[in-house]
C-alpha cells in the first residue's frame, strides 16, 4: 500500500531518495519523478511537494477515471510518468486548472488542488491533498526581463512566496553575497532598505535604486548587528554558512539563506540546518543543487 508520494525536481531524484532513506522511509517504486512510499507521509526538503493521502482508484475507462476524480473534488494536477496518451485523455475530461503565473508578492492561490498519476493503464493514484498549491509543486511568476541583473531573484521570490512573508517597506535587509544584485533588486522593489555585501560589485542600476547601498566586504567579516532580515546567497561550504547563521540567529529577526552543495549532497549538514528551532528547509523549483533555509520570527 502506498501511504505517501514525494515529487522530485528533475535532476534531484537521488537527493530525495537519499533523504527518504536516511529518515527510514522506503520507496516502493518511482512513477516518473514521483517516489511512492509505503511509509507514513512526512516533510521532505528535496520534494517539490508531498502527497499525504494517496489512494488507488480503478480506471477501467477514461470516462470512469475522470468521473471518479471529479467525484472527489474539482481541481487536480497530473504528474506524468507512464501511459501518457491515456493520462492526457483523462486529464482532458477534468476541469482545467488555471495555473496563472503569480505577480510577486501576490499570495499563492487559495483553491484546493490534488495530485494524480496514472500508475497502470487501469489504475490511478490520487491524493486529494498535497503540500503545494501549485501544479507539480512549481510556482511560476510573471518575470521581469529588464530590471534584475540576474535570474536569482526568482529563487528569492519563490522562497518568500512559500514562506508567506516578505520584507515590508523600510525594513532593514542585509543581502550577503549580493552581486550582481538580483536579490537586492527584489528587496528594493519591496521598498526595503538593502545593505548589499559582496566583494564583487553590484550592478549600477541596482545600486542606484532608493535604499540600496553596497559594502565591499566578506560576509564572514561582519559583526552581527540587529536586522529585520538577513539574506545570504553566498557561495561557500555549507558548514561555513551554518556557522554564520548560528552567529546571526540571536540578532536577525528573519533569515533566508541558500545552502549550496558542491559534489554529493551533505545530508548531515542539511539536518543541522533543519534542527534549528523554527527552521524551514526546502528545495524550490528555482533552486539548483542547494536548499533554502529560513527561520522567520514568530
Ligand atoms: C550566486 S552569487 C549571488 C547572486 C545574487 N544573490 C543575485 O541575486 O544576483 C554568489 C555571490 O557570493 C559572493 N561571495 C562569495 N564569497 C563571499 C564572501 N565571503 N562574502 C560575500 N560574498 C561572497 C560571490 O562574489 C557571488 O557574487
Amino acid at each position: 500500500m502506498i501511504r505517501a508520494a514525494y515529487l522530485a525536481d528533475a535532476g534531484y531524484e537521488e537527493a530525495l531518495a537519499e533523504e527518504l532513506r536516511r529518515s527510514g522511509r522506503g520507496i516502493a517504486r518511482w512513477h516518473g519523478l514521483l517516489a511512492l512510499s509505503p511509509d507514513p507521509p512526512a516533510p521532505a526538503a528535496w520534494a517539490l511537494e508531498v502527497w499525504d493521502s494517496p489512494r488507488g482508484i480503478p480506471a477501467p475507462s477514461i470516462k470512469a477515471a475522470a468521473d471518479a476524480l471529479r467525484a472527489i473534488q474539482r481541481n487536480w494536477s497530473l504528474v506524468p510518468g507512464a501511459h501518457h496518451r491515456r493520462a492526457a485523455l483523462i486529464e482532458a475530461r477534468l476541469p482545467p486548472v488555471k495555473a496563472r503565473p503569480l505577480v510577486f508578492p501576490e499570495p499563492p492561490p487559495a483553491s484546493h488542488l490534488g495530485g494524480w498519476a496514472l500508475l497502470e493503464p487501469e489504475l490511478i493514484l490520487a491524493s486529494p491533498t498535497k503540500s503545494s498549491p501549485f501544479p507539480g509543486g512549481v510556482v511560476r511568476f510573471v518575470e521581469d526581463r529588464e530590471g534584475p541583473p540576474s535570474r536569482a531573484y526568482l529563487k528569492l521570490w519563490e522562497a518568500l512566496t512559500r514562506l508567506g512573508r516578505h520584507p515590508q517597506p523600510g525594513e532593514r535587509c542585509l543581502d550577503l553575497g549580493a552581486s550582481p544584485g538580483g536579490w537586492s533588486w527584489a528587496l528594493a522593489r519591496l521598498g526595503a532598505r538593502v545593505r548589499a555585501v559582496d566583494k564583487a560589485p553590484l550592478d549600477p542600476r541596482v545600486l542606484a535604486m532608493p535604499g540600496v547601498e553596497w559594502v565591499q566586504e566578506s560576509a564572514f567579516a561582519l559583526s552581527p548587528e540587529p536586522v529585520e532580515w538577513l539574506f545570504s546567497d553566498v557561495i561557500c561550504y555549507p558548514a561555513r554558512l551554518l556557522a554564520l547563521v548560528r552567529r546571526w540567529l540571536p540578532v536577525a529577526r528573519n533569515l533566508v539563506c541558500t545552502v549550496k552543495f558542491q559534489g554529493p549532497t551533505d545530508h548531515d549538514i542539511a539536518a543541522e540546518f533543519a534542527a534549528i528551532p523554527g527552521a524551514a528547509v526546502f528545495h524550490g523549483a528555482h533552486n539548483k543543487h542547494e536548499l533554502t533555509f529560513a527561520r522567520l520570527a514568530l
